[in-house]
């Protein structure tokens, strides 16, 4: 049902936008109005769908991707369970608690678009407030009674006879759905490296998202290797916390522009919680903020975007001089490749904890972990007491936490080799029935992935009505739809800087240099594109 606050949200946004518009602000009146357009399509979808008392939906995953799918399937009222491995919901922000961690796009836009949270303390929150705010949602939401916590997945099995799906945890327990829905994650599964004599190392040694919750850095000389998102927040948390030397490892610099964090003051929180419209339009500032930096920074086949582009790397270099005065130094911090080639890691305290007599950045090849450090290259053996691997993540392991079967009897494992591929990032034809969320090409680099899942899930909860209304037994999405949609992808691949295969390395890409992991465009396109299921790009069987 429609929400009253809501839906005065929405008619005074309506006449703002006409205000807006009549006052010349065209271009942001017609933005506003397309999103009335929009809240309202949306509010008006909410209605119950009589799906049958046996009709079920399994959610694999409590992350945000579980909880908003949840939500979506309370609303439409279909019975559905979320099967999550951990002792907890909220995924990555229950996994990752390493000192500093955040989130490095503005609060206010890595929220859920109609659960916004005036009172974010800061623009780029703490991991552990990100949590709780995932948790308040889903009591909000009415998802917590739905999710079984402690199952593992480990396989889903699709029954031709039946057009239903066998869903297999590793406890030995069996659950019939009608519908899958996945919200297993990208980032979930540690990538740990195999250096030479890793396991003789004495001291304590773990993944930025396996972190030790016993382990006290003060005092200790600890080793951090990698110079990824999770460093760049891992390494100044750490000095904050005392170490009596750090030693970072860098195989590939990172690009570091400053991220400008500020805390909220109360009378701001206030004012978003009295006047929802101001909290709305200011999500809705870093949201075109965002877009416009996508044809800015990650569009590189225009002469004007590379101007601007090589006039915004000049100003993050000059951002570099001005925070690093020692030129070795910051030389080997400068990346030597575009940003946004690699995921851009924002930071006010990475670079600056360099400029500490007490941290050290290490870019000497890592040869061997002793017992009581780590070799390199240039025949150092640094001595430390503890050993961060802030290495990342398999990204193809992620992509299929599970063994998933689907009509052609093979795993998907086999069918996807090393790019895995889906219709919109959602649907695949070997799998009917079944939904994928933040699946094989919805990644961004430069927004917020809660809106791509959100689109994700309104797709879903549209393709179950109308698979509903049409009496079929299952649907599965067409080859040609798919093969399309992805030649259409990697056309759309080039001129962006993440496609460049030969300019950096890094989780985009696979080993052939394919970027299979970003959606090529910006985020208003995904929004059109997923606006509505289309039953003609699907096979129905009744
Ligand atoms: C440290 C870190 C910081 C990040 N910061 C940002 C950011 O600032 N902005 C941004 O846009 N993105 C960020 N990301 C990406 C982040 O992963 C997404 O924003 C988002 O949290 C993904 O939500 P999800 O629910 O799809 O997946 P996840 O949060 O990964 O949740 C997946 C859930 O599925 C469960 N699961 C997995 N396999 C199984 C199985 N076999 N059986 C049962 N359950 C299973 C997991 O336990 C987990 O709870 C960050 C990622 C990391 C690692
Ligand atoms: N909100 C946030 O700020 C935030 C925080 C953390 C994570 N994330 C998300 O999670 C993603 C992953 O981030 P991440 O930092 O965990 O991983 P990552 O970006 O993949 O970085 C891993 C780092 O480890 C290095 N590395 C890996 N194997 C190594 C080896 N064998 N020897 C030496 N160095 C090695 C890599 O070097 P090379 O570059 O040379 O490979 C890289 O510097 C991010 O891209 C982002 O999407 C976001």
């Amino acid at each position: 049902m429609l929400g009253g606050n809501e839906f005065i949200l929405v008619i005074a946004s309506g006449f703002t936008s006409a205000w807006l518009i009549s006052n010349g602000w065209t271009i942001c009146g017609a933005i506003m109005f397309l999103a009335c357009i929009s809240k309202l399509r949306e509010l008006r979808g909410q209605k119950k769908v009589d799906v049958g008392e046996d009709f079920h939906v399994i959610i694999i995953g409590s992350g945000v991707s579980g909880i908003c799918m949840g939500r979506k399937l309370n609303e439409i009222g279909v019975k559905y369970t979320i099967l999550e491995k951990s002792t907890d919901l909220g995924g990555t922000w229950h996994d990752n608690f390493y000192p500093g961690v955040a989130c490095d796009v503005p609060s206010h836009l890595y929220s859920f678009s109609d659960f916004m949270n005036p009172t974010w303390s800061r623009a780029f929150s703490k991991g552990k407030e990100i949590h709780q705010y995932l948790k308040r949602a889903a009591s909000s939401f009415g998802v917590y009674p739905n999710v079984v916590f402690n199952k593992r997945v480990e396989s889903c099995t699709w029954n031709q006879k039946t057009c239903k799906w066998t869903v297999q945890t590793t406890d030995g327990t069996q659950y019939i759905a009608n519908f899958i829905v996945t919200g297993s994650g990208g980032l979930h599964v540690p990538r740990l490296p195999n250096f030479k004599g890793q396991e003789t190392f004495k001291g304590p040694a773990f993944h930025t998202a396996l972190w030790d919750a016993t382990f006290q850095p003060k005092g200790k000389r600890i080793a951090v290797i990698g110079t990824g998102a999770s460093a760049v927040q891992a390494v100044p948390g750490v000095v904050e916390l005392g170490a009596a030397e750090l030693k970072v490892f860098q195989r590939t610099p990172a690009w570091v522009p400053p991220r400008l964090d500020y805390e909220y003051p109360e009378y701001v929180k206030t004012m978003f919680k009295l006047f929802p419209i101001t909290n709305s339009i200011h999500r809705w500032f870093f949201f075109w903020r965002s877009e416009l930096r996508f044809r800015l920074v990650f569009t590189e086949d225009a002469w004007i975007t590379k101007k601007l582009s090589g006039w915004i790397h000049g100003q993050v270099k000059s951002h570099y001089r001005h925070v690093i005065k020692n030129k070795e130094l910051r030389e080997k911090l400068i990346p030597n490749f575009s940003m946004g080639c690699k995921r851009i890691t924002p930071s006010d305290t990475f670079l600056q904890a360099f400029n500490e007599d007490h941290v050290h950045l290490i870019t000497d090849k890592i040869e061997e972990i002793t017992e009581t450090g780590i070799k390199t290259s240039d025949g150092v053996e640094h001595e430390v007491d503890a050993i961060i691997f802030a290495t990342g993540f398999d990204l193809q392991k992620s992509a299929r936490p599970f063994t998933q079967i689907g009509v052609d009897g093979k795993d998907m494992s086999e069918t996807w080799g090393d790019t895995p591929g889906a219709y919109l990032g959602i649907v695949h034809q070997q799998n009917p029935n079944y939904f994928m969320l933040l699946g094989p090409g919805t990644g961004l680099g430069h927004n917020s992935i809660i809106y791509m899942i959100e689109c994700q899930a309104n797709y879903t909860i549209d393709a179950i009505k109308k698979f509903v209304k049409s009496g079929a037994r299952s649907m599965a999405v067409k080859d040609s739809v798919t093969t399309d949609y992805l030649d259409w992808c990697q056309e759309n691949m080039k001129g962006k800087v993440f496609a460049n295969n030969n300019a950096c390395v890094g989780w985009y890409r696979n080993d052939r240099g394919i970027n299979w992991t970003l959606w090529p465009l910006d985020l208003v396109t995904y929004w059109w594109m997923t606006l509505k299921c289309n039953l003609e790009d699907y096979s129905l069987r009744y």
